[in-house]
C-alpha cells in the first residue's frame, strides 16, 4: 500500500497557498485499529482570522475571473481525483473507518460533483425577462457573496465537502473550510490537489481544529459572509441562532430518523437488501442511515425472518479488508452514544432480536466495533424511533395500513429521507407526495443521494437550504436585479406606463 503512504507526520493549515503550523494538536485515530494515523491542527482564532484575510483578498479577484475559467479548475480538481480515487479511498477508510467500497464510492461522488460543478462555470443562469417600459432591458444574475464558511462532518469527509467547496468556488467565492477533527486527511488530500490545479492563492483555505475554537471564530467572523454546516442538531441550532444575530445566511443538514416502509405486496428479498444496504453500510453513520422499518403487520413476521438471516451473513472488521462488509463506529463518544440508546430502547419495552453489544473479541478489541442490531414491536413515540442514533441499530414498526405508515413516517422532528417498498403504482405515486421529507425513495433503500438532485430535508433536519444540486448555487449566490434604460431620458416605473 506504498501509494497510500503520507507524506507528512503532522498536517498544517493552509491559508493563502501556504502550508502553516500551529503549536496545538490531537492525534487521529483509526477507528478500526485504535493505532495514531498522524496528528490534526487544533488551530485558534487567530488563525481563522489570518484565513479570512488571505479569503477577502484573493475573493476580489477571483470573483473578475470569468465563470468558465474558473470551471476548468474543477475540470482539473476532477481529473486529479480520478487518478487518485484508490489513495484518496483508502486513505478514507483509515481514518473514518467505513469499508474501502463504500469509501471508493464516496470518492467517486467528490468526482461527480466536481464535473457537474464544472459544468456550471458554463451556465450559472440567470433570467432575461420583459421590461414593463419601453426601451429598457431587465435581467438577474447570480453574484458571488464574497467569502464563505464550510464546516464538514467526519461521516462524508470528502463528499461533503465538495458539495460545499466546489459550488461556492465556481460562483466565484473564497472559501474557509474547517474539516471535522476525526477527518483531516481529506481536506489535506482535497486542499493539495485544489494547489495542483492551479487554484489561486487563497481562494480555498483549510483550518483544522475544534467546532469551539475554529468554527465558533468563523460563524462570529465579520467577513465570512455565509456558513454552510452539516452536523448535530444541536451545535447546528446554536450555529443558526448567532448567524441570525448577525443576518448572516447559513445551510444547515442536521441528520435524520428515516424510515423504510414495507407494504404487504412488497418484494420482500428486495426490501430486505434495501434496509441491510441502507441500515447497516457505514455502520449506520450516515444523515441518510434507515433507522426505522414501517412494516405492515401482515408481513412483520416474515420480514423480521428474513432480515435476521441476512443479518448473520454480515461481517464485521477492518474495512481494508474486502470480505469485510460493516465497519467500525468512529470513537468512544459514537459507541457510548449507541449503547445508551440500546439501554432505552430496552426500558421502553422494543424487542431486541439481534446485536445490541459491542464486539471486543480478539481484533474488535483494538477499534470500536458495535453487532448489527434489529429491535421490533416499536412504537412510533419511543425514543429509538424518534432520536437519531447514528449507528447500525434499526427499529421495526407494525403498522395496519398505508395510511398509518405515512403517518409513523411522518410523526418525527427530521424531514431528510425516506422509502417505500410497494408494487402499487398507486401507492408510489401517493407516497411520493405524502412523505413529508426531502428526498423519497421508491422501492430502494434510504441512501444513495446522486449529486445532480438537491440534498437536505425538511423541518428539523435543516432551514430550507439544499447541498448539491444546482441548488447549492442558491447558497453560495445573490441574486441580483440588473435594469439597463437605453430610452435616453427619466421612466419612471410603474408610473410612467402608457
Ligand atoms: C450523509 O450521510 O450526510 O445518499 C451524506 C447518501 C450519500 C450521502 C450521505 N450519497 O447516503
Amino acid at each position: 500500500m506504498a501509494e497510500t503512504v503520507l507524506d507528512v507526520k503532522k498536517l498544517a493549515n493552509f491559508i493563502n497557498g501556504e502550508w502553516l503550523h500551529v503549536n496545538e494538536s490531537a492525534p487521529v485515530i483509526n477507528p478500526a485499529t485504535g493505532e495514531r494515523v498522524i496528528e490534526v491542527p487544533l488551530s485558534t482564532k487567530a488563525n481563522v482570522d489570518e484565513a479570512v484575510e488571505a479569503a477577502e483578498k484573493a475573493q476580489k479577484e477571483w470573483a473578475l475571473v470569468p465563470a468558465p475559467q474558473r470551471a476548468e479548475v474543477l475540470f482539473q480538481v476532477g481529473n486529479i481525483m480520478k487518478e487518485r480515487k484508490e489513495r484518496l479511498g483508502k486513505l478514507l477508510t483509515m481514518e473514518n473507518g467505513k469499508v474501502l467500497e463504500e469509501a471508493l464510492g464516496e470518492v467517486q461522488e467528490g468526482i461527480d460533483m466536481a464535473f457537474y460543478m464544472a459544468g456550471e462555470g458554463r451556465r450559472l443562469f440567470g433570467q432575461t425577462t420583459p421590461a414593463e417600459l419601453k426601451d429598457k432591458f431587465a435581467m438577474s444574475v447570480r453574484a458571488p457573496i464574497g467569502v464563505v464558511g464550510i464546516i464538514t462532518p467526519w461521516n462524508f469527509p470528502i463528499a461533503i465537502a465538495t458539495w460545499k467547496s466546489f459550488p461556492a468556488i465556481v460562483a466565484g467565492n473564497a472559501v474557509v473550510w474547517k474539516p471535522a477533527t476525526e477527518t483531516p486527511i481529506m481536506a489535506y488530500e482535497m486542499a493539495k490537489i485544489f494547489e495542483e490545479a492551479g487554484l489561486p492563492k487563497g481562494v480555498l483555505n483549510v483550518v483544522f481544529g475544534s467546532g469551539s475554537a475554529v468554527g465558533d471564530a468563523m460563524v462570529h467572523h465579520d467577513g465570512i459572509r455565509v456558513i454552510s454546516f452539516t452536523g448535530s442538531n444541536d451545535i447546528g441550532r446554536n450555529i443558526a441562532s448567532d448567524c441570525g444575530r448577525q443576518l448572516k445566511k447559513v445551510s444547515l443538514e442536521m441528520g435524520g430518523k428515516n424510515a423504510v416502509i414495507v407494504m404487504d405486496d412488497a418484494d420482500l428479498n428486495l426490501a430486505v437488501e434495501g434496509i441491510i444496504w441502507s441500515a447497516f453500510g457505514t455502520s449506520g453513520q450516515r444523515c441518510t442511515a434507515c433507522s426505522r422499518v414501517i412494516v405492515h403487520e401482515d408481513v412483520k413476521e416474515e420480514l423480521e425472518k428474513r432480515l435476521l438471516t441476512e443479518m448473520k451473513k454480515l461481517t464485521i472488521g477492518n474495512g481494508l479488508d474486502k470480505s469485510i462488509k460493516v465497519g467500525p463506529i468512529i470513537n468512544k463518544s459514537g459507541m457510548e452514544k449507541i449503547k445508551k440508546y440500546i439501554e432505552i430502547g430496552r426500558s421502553e419495552g422494543a424487542k431486541l432480536l439481534a446485536g445490541g453489544y459491542e464486539l471486543k473479541d480478539g481484533e474488535h478489541g483494538n477499534g470500536y466495533y458495535f453487532a448489527p442490531t434489529l429491535f421490533t414491536d416499536a412504537t412510533s413515540s419511543m425514543r429509538i424511533a424518534q432520536e437519531e442514533i447514528f449507528g447500525p441499530v434499526v427499529s421495526l414498526i407494525p403498522v395496519k395500513n398505508f395510511e398509518e405508515a405515512i403517518d409513523v413516517n411522518n410523526s418525527v422532528t427530521y424531514g431528510l429521507s425516506s422509502s417505500i417498498f410497494t408494487a402499487d403504482v398507486n401507492r408510489v405515486f401517493q407516497a411520493q407526495r405524502d412523505l413529508d421529507t426531502g428526498i423519497v425513495y421508491v422501492n430502494a433503500g434510504t441512501t444513495g443521494a446522486e449529486i445532480h438532485l438537491p440534498f437536505g430535508g425538511t423541518k428539523g433536519t435543516g432551514n430550507g437550504h439544499r447541498d448539491s444540486g444546482v441548488q447549492a448555487l442558491d447558497v453560495f449566490t445573490e441574486w441580483k436585479a440588473v435594469y439597463v434604460d437605453f430610452s435616453g431620458k427619466l421612466q419612471r416605473a410603474q408610473i410612467d406606463v402608457e
